[in-house]
This record gives C-alpha cells, sequence and structure tokens, in this order.
C-alpha cells in the first residue's frame, strides 16, 4: 500500500499522540506509591511499563534511524525486558515517575522533530512509517499490559468507562459452517503488519463448524455446576496439575457469596454478567470447557480463516466485515468500554458467514503452538516474536477490549504460556464437520 508522506507522517503523528494519551490516562490517576508498587509478581511496577515505553521509542527511533547517541546509558540495561524479570523489577534503581514522564516526554518531543524530516522511505524500517507504527503498536501493547496491572491492583477504582449498548437485533445462530478450501494466512501488504504475522500464503483448511460468539459466563458457568474443575477428563494433565495445585476452581477475579458468582473488575465487584463473554480463563480451562461441550478450540488457521476468508470475493480481507478501518459500530477497541460488550454485539461488525465479535471483546485461546509462518524473517529484532516460538506459548487471537486498532487486525498474532489468566483472554468453540464415516472408506 502506498501513501502519500504527508499522510503517512500524519498518520504515524496521530498514532503516537493517541498511545501518549493513553498511557497518561492508565498513570496520571495512580499515586507515585502505587506507579512504583508492584501490584503482582506477574506484572513490573507501572513506572517500569511508562519509561521503557520511552526507552524503546528512544532506541528504534532516535538511536537507530537518526543515528544518535544514548541519551542516559545507565538506565538502558534498567528497561530491557530480557535483563530483568518481571519479578524482580522493583528492586531496580528505576526512575522515579516524575523522571518518568519527563524521560519518555523528552524523547516524543525529538521524535516529532524526526518525523517531519525524515523520508519515510529507502529503507525496510522507514518504508511506510513501519518502525514509527511499531513504535506506536509497542507503546498501546504496554497500556495493555497497564490495564491488566489495574486490574490486579487492589483498592477503590481509578478507572472508569461507560458500559456497551446491549446488543440489537435477533441473535446469530449458535455456529456456522465453514467450508473446506485453501486461503490466504497471514499478510505481505500491511504496512505496519509485525514480523510474525507474515508472509502471506496458502493454507488448506478442512470444513468446520465454529461459534458465531464467544463462550459466554453464563456457558461457562454451566461447566462449573456439572463439576467440569472436578473431572480430571477433561483436562490436559499439565492444566488438571496447575488447578490441584492452585485449588482453581473459577475463572479469575471470581468468588462465591452465599451461592452467587462475584467477579472483581477493576475495583469493582458485581454479580458474573450471563450474556458477556467469559474473561481471565487459561488455555487449560478454555480446552477443558470444549472438551466438555463435546467441541474443541479452534486451531489458529481455522479462526483466521474465519475472520478474514470472504467466499463472495474469495479471497482474505483485513478484518471480517472487510477492508476498512474499524468503527464503534464494528467492534469493541481501544479500551472504549472496561469490559466486553455481550455475546452477539456489533452484527455490523461480523464475518460473510455471520461470525461475530472476532475483533475486540477477548482475546481468544486457538489450539495452535505459536510458530513462524513459512518464510517468516524476524523483523527488526528477534526478541519480538523468534525467541518465543515453539510449543511452549499458545496463540491468542482477534484483540480485546483494552486492543487499540493500531495494534489489531484479522492477522495480528497474540501469544502466551497456557497457564496465564490474567490477560483479557476468553475463546469460542469450533468442530470438525468431517461426516462420520467418510473417514474410513474401505
Ligand atoms: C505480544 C503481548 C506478548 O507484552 O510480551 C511488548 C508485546 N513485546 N514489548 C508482550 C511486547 C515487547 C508482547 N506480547
Ligand atoms: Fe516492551
Amino acid at each position: 500500500m502506498t501513501a502519500e508522506p504527508e499522510l503517512l507522517r500524519e498518520r504515524a503523528a496521530a498514532a503516537l499522540t493517541a498511545a501518549r494519551v493513553r498511557t497518561a490516562g492508565l498513570t496520571d490517576p495512580v499515586t507515585e506509591a502505587e506507579l512504583t508498587a508492584q501490584h503482582s509478581p506477574l506484572m513490573s511496577p507501572l513506572v517500569w511499563d511508562l519509561a521503557h515505553i520511552g526507552n524503546m521509542e528512544e532506541l528504534w527511533l532516535l538511536r537507530n534511524v537518526a543515528g544518535r547517541e544514548s541519551m542516559h546509558p545507565e538506565i538502558d540495561p534498567l528497561y530491557d525486558a530480557f535483563e530483568h524479570p518481571r519479578a524482580e523489577r522493583p528492586k531496580l534503581p528505576l526512575l522515579s515517575p516524575g523522571e518518568a514522564r519527563r524521560y519518555a516526554a523528552e524523547v516524543r518531543g525529538r521524535v516529532f522533530d524526526l518525523l517531519e524530516r525524515t523520508p519515510l522511505e529507502g529503507t525496510a524500517l522507514l518504508d511506510g512509517g513501519y518502525v514509527f507504527g511499531m513504535i506506536a503498536q509497542h507503546e498501546q501493547q504496554h497500556d495493555e499490559t497497564m490495564l491488566i496491572t489495574h486490574q490486579l491492583r487492589q483498592g477503590a477504582p481509578v478507572l472508569t468507562a461507560p458500559d456497551p449498548e446491549a446488543p440489537q437485533g435477533p441473535p446469530p445462530a449458535a455456529e456456522v459452517l465453514v467450508p473446506a478450501g485453501p486461503f490466504t494466512m497471514g499478510t505481505s501488504a500491511e504496512p505496519w503488519s509485525l514480523d510474525n504475522e507474515r508472509p502471506a500464503h496458502q493454507r488448506e483448511v478442512e470444513a468446520f463448524w465454529i461459534d458465531t460468539v464467544p463462550v459466554t459466563n453464563a456457558a461457562y458457568q454451566e461447566f462449573m455446576a456439572d463439576g467440569g474443575y472436578r473431572e480430571e477428563r477433561w483436562w490436559e494433565p499439565a492444566g488438571w496439575a496447575e488447578i490441584r495445585r492452585h485449588g482453581i476452581e473459577a475463572p479469575l477475579f471470581w468468588h462465591r457469596e452465599a451461592g452467587t458468582w462475584l467477579r472483581r473488575r477493576f475495583g469493582v465487584t458485581e454479580p458474573v454478567p450471563g450474556d458477556e463473554p467469559v474473561l481471565h480463563v487459561s488455555w487449560y480451562e478454555a480446552d477443558a470447557y470444549a472438551r466438555w461441550a463435546g467441541r474443541r478450540l479452534p486451531t489458529e488457521a481455522e479462526w483466521e480463516k474465519a475472520a478474514r476468508h470472504d467466499p463472495r470475493a474469495g479471497r482474505s480481507t483485513r478484518y471480517p466485515w472487510g477492508d476498512a478501518d474499524p468503527t464503534p459500530a464494528h467492534a469493541n477497541l481501544g479500551q472504549r468500554h472496561l469490559r466486553p460488550a455481550p455475546a452477539g454485539a456489533y452484527p455490523a461488525g461480523a464475518s460473510p458467514l455471520g461470525v461475530r465479535q472476532l475483533i475486540g471483546d477477548v482475546w481468544e485461546w486457538t489450539a495452535s503452538d505459536f510458530l513462524p509462518y513459512p518464510g517468516f524473517r524476524a523483523f527488526p529484532y528477534r526478541e519480538y516474536s523468534e525467541v518465543f516460538f515453539g510449543p511452549e506459548h499458545k496463540v491468542l487471537r482477534g484483540g480485546s477490549f483494552a486492543v487499540d486498532q493500531v495494534a489489531c487486525r484479522g492477522t495480528f498474532r497474540n501469544w502466551d504460556l497456557p497457564v496465564r489468566r490474567q490477560i483479557f483472554s476468553g475463546f469460542r468453540t469450533a468442530r470438525g464437520a468431517v461426516p462420520a464415516g467418510s473417514a474410513g472408506q474401505a
């Protein structure tokens, strides 16, 4: 895709500004003590994310692109995610909240100067404004990480947002059949797509049925009420061991009072809403539920075919609804709301076959390990994707209510360990469509 340089500059500047506005919204209402505290061993202190955002921006835009010297060489190792695991970060001599804010703002000022004068072509990093888009996506990803820290934090709420609207119109059928056939997975054209989304390639997919909406809290509670957490046969052995070891019997942030399930959401305790997609489940919980339901998780290729393959046009689109950028009518993205919308919302965001809420609301666990596509090349650094490839990480697709649209599209790939559930994770289920008996032709 080629665009006018001025348009590209505006797009890059707008994406960087939107990310910084969101970062401020996540850090300004929090006290100094809470910015430097560790709210969970799974997370960094918020002040680490804040300075790390500035440090990555300095590294890629000022040092690598503009060829500048490091502004503060002594702090660079502190904000290298591979030098210090999250649990150790509170003990590091980190910048104070004020210093971190000033540092990130100073970097940003220099970046805007650079953006005005640098050509957005000529190198792989600059073509299409890629490296600016990459840094905007990086900040938005850390904004989602900081929102997870907010969810883990104890105490009175500091964030508010209106609730999503109730779904309009008739609900869709429970599942749809996706016919067998090849489709184009991944992309070579999307200018700001990250390395693991590339290149575009053909995938053969057998026919399968897929849920038109994510699995709801009400459906998930049926699994719980049926003793799902007490029956070993539904669980992967490692998942069974995990729920036994930690006494897990419900999604994270749920507890029962007088026979009713309640959940804590950004500091508010409320009854679990039955019609909302289930949130804060691990891959093991998603997988166990699917087995209990006589189904399975979709593979990553099935998920992407359901989300992108347009059978009328015979090609893959950028989003389920086509190639147009998301609007609030298409999907629950960008932290407009602090929760997923009820299942069945956003009919305008449905795929041609009628699958809804593939984009936004909840990250959806897939059956697949996080692996490179054929022809993958790490770009611009191995530590974004390549070092995470392998069977330890499962792929999540589609993005949550906490993902900004700059970091969300039909090809976008997220990944995590199968035990993780502090993330904004849910799932939908699938089943094969090969007719019974046709497998064993004599
Ligand atoms: C793609 C969400 C798994 O947060 O670990 C942020 C994104 N990479 N900084 C993560 C990321 C480097 C990454 N995930
Ligand atoms: Fe990072």
